[in-house]
């Protein structure tokens, strides 16, 4: 089964909504996947994601409230075969934690649809999750059509 990780920098507000959707969507399509995510940082490791997170995704049916934060590890990049960062900036700093022998398996979330990075809506408000979920949810669906036709090596 391929392995998917989704990463952010808390792992509190953008990856745990971007697991959540392609988890859903890889449903949708009758895929089976292992999906996860984490963040680079670990200052909000163990806690649920954050409640703006928790309120988008349960207002399209989609429950989250479980998952808990965690800091990516080093075997992250040998477990997963692909790691999906939500924007540059925490793709740069999976390219310093990973090192060479992994840096194929890194890409950016956003960059199957026209979308780039992912803005972080943690300092704004619910409507800044709003957009983040339609974002990941468009993401999401590139990203499975990318994977589907052997567009991602
Ligand atoms: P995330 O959002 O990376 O999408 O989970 C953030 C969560 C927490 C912080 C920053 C971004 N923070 O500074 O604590």
């Amino acid at each position: 089964m391929q392995k998917l990780l989704f990463v952010c920098l808390g792992n509190i507000c953008r990856s745990p909504l971007a697991e959540a959707a392609v988890r859903v969507a890889a449903s949708e399509r009758g895929l089976s996947l292992h999906i996860d995510s984490a963040g680079t940082g670990g200052w909000h490791a163990g806690e649920a994601p954050d409640r703006r997170a928790v309120k988008v995704a349960a207002q399209a049916g989609v429950d989250i409230s479980h998952l808990r934060a965690r800091q990516v590890t080093a075997a992250d990049f040998e477990n997963f075969d692909y790691v999906f960062a939500l924007d540059g900036q925490n793709l740069m700093a999976l390219r310093e934690a990973s090192g060479l022998d992994h840096a194929h398996k890194l890409h950016l979330f956003g960059s199957f649809a026209d979308i780039g990075s992912v803005g972080d809506p943690y300092f704004g408000d619910q409507a800044g999750f709003e957009l983040c979920w339609q974002e990941v949810q468009r993401g999401a669906s590139a990203l499975l059509d990318a994977l589907e036709s052997g567009e991602i090596a």
